[in-house]
């Protein structure tokens, strides 16, 4: 590799509870690639709204929003020692955006195609350097196109309920796994049918499906196709 070609761009896109996050966060330390959870970019203006007493069903409102955020600068993804220290006007918002309610609030904000285009050019100068990995939901289809790998990572509605339901569990809540596997199959369809940006796998991404891999062959499948692009 010549020293001013540029480092390659990891679009890994991908249902919840696919195992995406740790994933990315995994891939891009043994890269020592930037990091960019678009997702969290989402929840910080779903926050901002909420902490401005802007509705998330007012999409005006909502979309207003997200471009003074960006336009000032407001919401930043600082790499720490176990991923990304979110900051929303430089103060610490990591975990608050992670809230149940504020989930339900980065999903509602996401489907409003002002906060998505405001989002859009914030994404793209993020990659300008090459050496990325960036998650989401539409990084091989729209924001990065030109990727120079592009996963979709997913795994069976089955997995993934399993997996959200010992999370569930863990966390002291009981749920029944049925219960757990119609929301992962709701959501899906939800995801998969809405009018902007669906959950679909860019055209010339490759599916990896990860049901029955573990964490560690996943990340290595991914760094050696990172490797081959020239990385
Ligand atoms: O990946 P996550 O759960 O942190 O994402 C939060 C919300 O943002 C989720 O409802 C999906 C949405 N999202 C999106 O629409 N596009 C992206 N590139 C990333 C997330």
């Amino acid at each position: 590799m010549s020293p001013t070609a540029r480092r390659p761009v990891i679009a890994l896109d991908g249902p919840a509870g696919a195992g995406k996050s740790t994933v990315a966060r995994r891939v891009a330390a043994a890269l020592g690639y930037v990091l960019v959870d678009t997702g969290a970019l989402y929840r910080a203006v779903a926050l901002a709204c909420a902490r401005a007493g802007v509705s998330w069903d007012d999409p005006d409102g909502v979309g207003a929003q997200a471009e003074a955020l960006v336009a000032r600068g407001a919401i930043a993804l600082v790499p720490a020692p176990d991923g990304l220290r979110v900051e929303l006007d430089r103060a610490d918002v990591t975990r608050e955006i992670r809230s149940p309610e504020n989930s339900l609030g980065a999903s509602r904000v996401s489907a409003v195609p002002r906060v998505r285009a405001a989002l859009l050019e914030m994404q793209r100068a993020s990659l300008r350097g090459g050496g990325a990995v960036m998650e989401g939901r539409d990084i091989g289809t729209v924001v990065a196109p030109d990727a120079e790998v592009k996963l979709f990572v997913t795994a069976s509605p089955e997995v993934r309920a399993r997996r959200r339901h010992d999370e569930l569990v863990a966390r002291g809540e009981r749920p029944s796994y049925e219960d757990t596997l119609r929301d992962v199959l709701a959501r899906d369809r939800a995801d998969e049918s809405r009018a902007i940006a669906p959950l679909v796998p860019a055209a010339d991404a490759e599916v990896l499906d990860t049901s029955s891999m573990s964490l560690d062959e996943v990340v290595d499948a991914i760094v050696a196709r990172a490797r081959a692009a020239g990385g």
